[in-house]
């Protein structure tokens, strides 16, 4: 255990650890020793240990935290796909499916944020909210604005969580007030990566290439982010096979492509590195291509309902071996909270089954597998998040369902998986009194 003058003891916890080691591997400990120095987990192991652990380092009682009884720490929730700039009218414009939605609702509030004011104002709102939901990491798409953009950026550093920012590109199909020309585009992205790779918070916000997708950028745009992308060894993310007129529309733009999908590896926009939301009608050749490329997905089925775009078959991915996590899709999904992603996507996998009989609903284990290490794995960190795996950083809730005012009761008898289970089905923000972020707390009530 790394604990020494030179070393920060940020916490030593005492009490019941919950993790997601593997898609259907759910552990729940009591009586867990976690020991977090330097932003990173030192150690782990039983309670047991604890009295040569305090002598070896010196540590006294004042030094442990002891959890109550049905408290737990949880790995903090990793949303993969969110759009901060939509959180202003998140809740509203469900009457209309995704084409129409976009440039009746979305590119309208999209262009305010060229007001530095209204993106200050507004994206502090909108990562807070995040943050005070349990979600640790962040995946945002920001908006074509490159002033704004760095709002976010400083934004997201100043409350301490982690994320991928992308500044957004869009050079066609767009309406004139809300479009940008492709040499623009290019060098606001060149140093929009410049300023988050150079800048103060660079440990914890990394830049990712964001064209918004296949019909509102033209094949130059695109080849010029694939080098970007390449160039900066960064990570890319779009929007992919969400809904049928978007595929038949991508369809006339480029009959020169295989499928959509192919569009993307067609500019060097499909990689390893590479998240892609929705997914939700992808063909086998599109899978095929996934797995060739080690491309992810996020699932956003909250968003899928609400645009009426269709049910991802989660599983079929995961046969194939193509990495899966989850997302808010704020606002075309309505929740900043990945515990509602969690449901929905149960309640999604539940539709799927309803119409195949063979595939069976995820369970609450899977879902929770997703919203952490699966996560993880889809922004390439599963080395450094999603578990409580010594070396990793402490990204982690601090869970009671005892607080005043709490949306679930305990009944005697309730195992510490049903009190997880009811806290993953019923809980929210209020249970959630702690958040860190590499050990920092930046929540606490
Ligand atoms: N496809 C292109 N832009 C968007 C967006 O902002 N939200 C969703 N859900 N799909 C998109
Ligand atoms: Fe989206």
């Amino acid at each position: 255990l790394p604990v020494g003058n030179q070393s920060r003891l940020d916490h030593v916890f005492v009490g019941t650890f919950v993790q997601s080691v593997a898609f259907s591997e759910m552990v729940v400990e009591k009586r867990v020793v976690g020991v977090c120095t330097d932003g990173k987990i030192a150690f782990t192991g039983h309670e047991d240990e604890l009295p040569e652990l305090m002598q070896t380092h010196g540590l006294v009682e004042a030094d442990i935290v002891r959890l109550g009884e049905n408290e737990f720490i949880m790995p903090g929730l990793i949303d993969t796909h969110h759009h901060a700039p939509q959180y202003a009218f998140a809740g509203t414009g469900y009457d209309l499916t995704l084409l129409d939605w976009l440039n009746t609702y979305t590119f309208p509030v999209e262009s305010k944020y060229s007001c530095e004011k209204f993106a200050k104002e507004t994206y502090k709102k909108a990562v807070k909210r995040t943050l005070d939901s349990g979600t640790t990491t962040n995946t945002y798409f920001a908006t074509i604005h490159l002033e704004a953009s760095k709002i976010l950026v400083e934004t997201i550093g100043e409350i301490g969580q982690r994320a991928f920012v992308g500044k957004v590109n869009m050079d066609r199909n767009s309406p004139d007030y809300y479009r940008e020309e492709t040499g623009d585009s290019l060098g606001d992205t060149e140093e929009f990566i410049q300023h988050v790779i150079n800048g103060p918070y660079s440990e914890r916000i990394t830049p990712v290439i964001t064209p918004r997708f296949v019909p509102s950028c033209s094949s130059e745009l695109m080849h010029g982010l694939g080098e970007l992308a390449a160039k900066y060894d960064i990570p890319i993310q779009s929007h992919l096979c969400e809904n049928k007129p978007e595929i038949e529309w991508v369809k006339t733009l480029h009959p020169e492509s295989v499928a959509y999908a192919h569009v993307y590896d067609d500019h060097r926009l499909l990689t390893d590195r590479s998240i892609m939301a929705h997914c939700v009608h992808l063909s086998d050749e599109e899978i095929d291509l996934f797995r060739k490329n080690n491309a992810g997905v996020s699932h956003c089925p909250n968003s899928n309902f609400s645009l009426t775009s269709g049910c991802l078959n989660v599983r079929r991915l995961l046969e194939s071996d193509i990495k899966v996590g989850l997302g808010t899709d704020v606002s075309g999904g309505y929740s900043s909270s990945m515990l509602d992603s969690m449901r929905q996507a149960i309640i999604c996998s539940t539709a799927v089954h309803f119409q195949d009989e063979s595939r069976v609903p995820l369970s609450y284990q899977e879902v929770f597998y997703l919203a952490t290490l699966g996560g993880a794995t889809v922004l390439g960190m599963d080395d450094t998040l999603g578990t409580f795996e010594v070396g990793k950083q402490f990204d982690a809730l601090r869970v009671n369902p005892d607080v005043e005012g709490s949306p679930f009761d305990l009944y005697e008898g309730d195992t510490v998986s049903d009190i997880v289970q009811k806290f993953l089905y019923l809980g929210d923000d209020r249970n959630i009194t702690h958040v860190f972020v590499s050990g920092k707390t930046v929540k606490s009530i």
